[in-house]
């Protein structure tokens, strides 16, 4: 998408933002929150958007109540869209920020593989914009990030292997700042991260770890490492998923296209951070050479594990991605992003992702970038009973607790993963419910591939 900025509306749709009380409207439009009317006024058309009560209007319904508005354009088949900045609502440059993102988000489609694609909504024009040109640029940059996200996970599973991500990440290498290194499948056998071999083992297409790194800061010695959880397949292996859970396991690389994606925004703003991106890539494979349940595999971190089901899988290559990022990088925190439970969605449905952590400092300061940034977490708690229930008997853990099937499945997901942290501050965030949409959108939020995890981590990170 291009955006062009004037003083005076050029295209022949028009967006203008109307909330209650608004007097001179034309009869039979609504301000009602999410509303839209359309009206043709000489040779152009007016989308009036309405955004409700005007003291209840924050950035997260400027930028739903845009995207509704930018889903009108599309259906009206229109390439370009003037949008009027409201000034009474547009307090500071976040507001058009949030405009900006309920144009680019939520105009997104995933059109690859149709024949007859709908026309793209292409040029944003700002009318009465007092956004620095700057901050538009990293706005754009950073829904251009969100949406290449999305089309990760979109992409067909079998395009989108654990070597399609590798290409991903090195593509991203060659640019400033950035450097990567890639371990595959004979490196990790060599290092001993028995976890993610087995979990990758069954497949034709071999795992790999992928690690990205950036410094935009040289004279701070400060790293934040984001981990996310790159099953690009998950099959659910010899535990196989049924019919009704299977159709939509391209999405459980999420993780992965949420650091592909906080790295793509960074290589494009070059803030002053130093990040590393670790990716654990596999496809859960079942076949000849897929892992056992009952079998115990030796982690990278020497701790042994017993393998009772090998549908979670995801904690098997979190831990030994963690375990040697920790080992290698030292990073001061980490923050991992996985499509780890069918619980989460149980528990806080497709809005709000769970949180899970061993740092209050780290879980408030991430809780407070969700409110921000409107991708929501809520925080569950891990107490030593949680720990307990995965105590192994022939090995050290077990992949899946004692519970009854079902019980607590999230947070004993979480208190596996934390065998593997140590001491440096760590949160897990289960972004099972909220990577992948399977309803309606949902304004800026579309079908399927959701992006999130990009726009939370940029909040947190200072960039956004
Ligand atoms: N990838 C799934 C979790 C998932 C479920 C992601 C629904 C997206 C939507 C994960 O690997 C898995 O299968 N988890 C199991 C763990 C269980 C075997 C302990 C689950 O949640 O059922
Ligand atoms: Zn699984
Ligand atoms: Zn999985």
């Amino acid at each position: 998408m291009e955006i062009k900025r004037s003083s005076k509306a050029r295209t022949k749709t028009i967006v203008q933002f109307i909330t209650s009380g608004e007097i001179g409207l034309p009869p039979g439009v609504s301000s009602e929150k999410g509303a839209t009317s359309i009206r043709a006024q000489d040779s152009t058309t007016i989308i009036y958007a309405g955004i409700g009560e005007k003291r209840e209007c924050t950035t997260s319904v400027l930028r739903t109540v845009a995207a509704k508005a930018a889903q009108r354009v599309i259906e009206l088949k229109q390439s370009s869209v003037s949008c009027l900045i409201p000034a009474s609502l547009c307090k500071s440059s976040a507001d058009e920020c949030a405009l900006i993102d309920g144009f680019m988000l939520g105009s997104y489609r995933f059109t690859k593989y149709r024949s007859d694609p709908p026309p793209a909504l292409t040029v944003l024009e700002l009318v009465g914009s007092s956004c620095k040109p700057a901050v538009v640029q990293r706005q754009m940059a950073i829904c251009n990030a969100v949406n290449y996200s999305r089309s990760l996970v979109n992409e067909n599973a079998s395009v989108m292997t654990p070597a399609k991500l590798v290409e991903e990440a090195r593509i991203l290498a060659k640019m400033e700042h950035i450097s990567i290194t890639v371990l595959d499948e004979k490196a990790l056998i060599a290092k001993k991260l028995n976890l993610i071999t087995a979990v990758g083992g069954g497949s034709a297409t071999p795992p790999a770890l992928i690690i990205l790194e950036y410094r935009g800061n040289r004279s701070s010695s400060t790293k934040t490492a984001i981990v996310g959880k790159g099953i690009t397949f998950d099959s659910g292996g010899q535990n196989l998923k049924p019919t009704g859970s299977i159709e939509t396991m391209r999405c459980d690389m999420a993780g992965a296209a949420a650091v592909l994606g906080v790295f793509t925004a960074c290589a494009q703003t070059r803030p002053p951070i130093n990040l590393i991106g670790v990716i654990p890539a596999a496809h859960n494979a079942l076949g000849s050479k897929a892992y056992f349940p009952g079998d115990i595999y030796t982690s990278y971190s020497g701790k042994t594990v017993e393998i009772w089901n090998t549908d979670a899988e995801g904690r098997l290559v979190l831990a030994d991605a963690i375990a040697y990022c920790r080992d290698h990088y030292k990073p001061d925190c980490i923050i991992d992003l996985a499509t780890l439970t069918g619980g989460i969605l149980t528990a806080l449905g497709e809005l709000v992702a769970g949180l899970f952590s061993t740092s209050d400092a780290l879980a408030a300061a991430l809780f407070a970038a969700g409110e921000k940034s409107g991708e929501r977490l809520w925080r569950f708690p891990l107490y030593t009973e949680y720990c307990d229930s995965l105590k192994g008997d022939l090995g050290d853990v077990r992949n899946t607790s004692k519970f009854k099937k079902g019980y607590a499945s999230s947070i004993t997901g979480a208190a596996f993963i934390r065998e593997f942290v140590g001491n440096t501050p760590w949160a897990h965030l289960d972004i099972a419910g909220t990577a992948f949409n399977e309803g309606a959108q949902r304004g800026e939020i579309p079908q399927y591939g959701t992006g999130f995890g990009v726009r939370l981590l940029l909040t947190y990170l200072g960039v956004l």
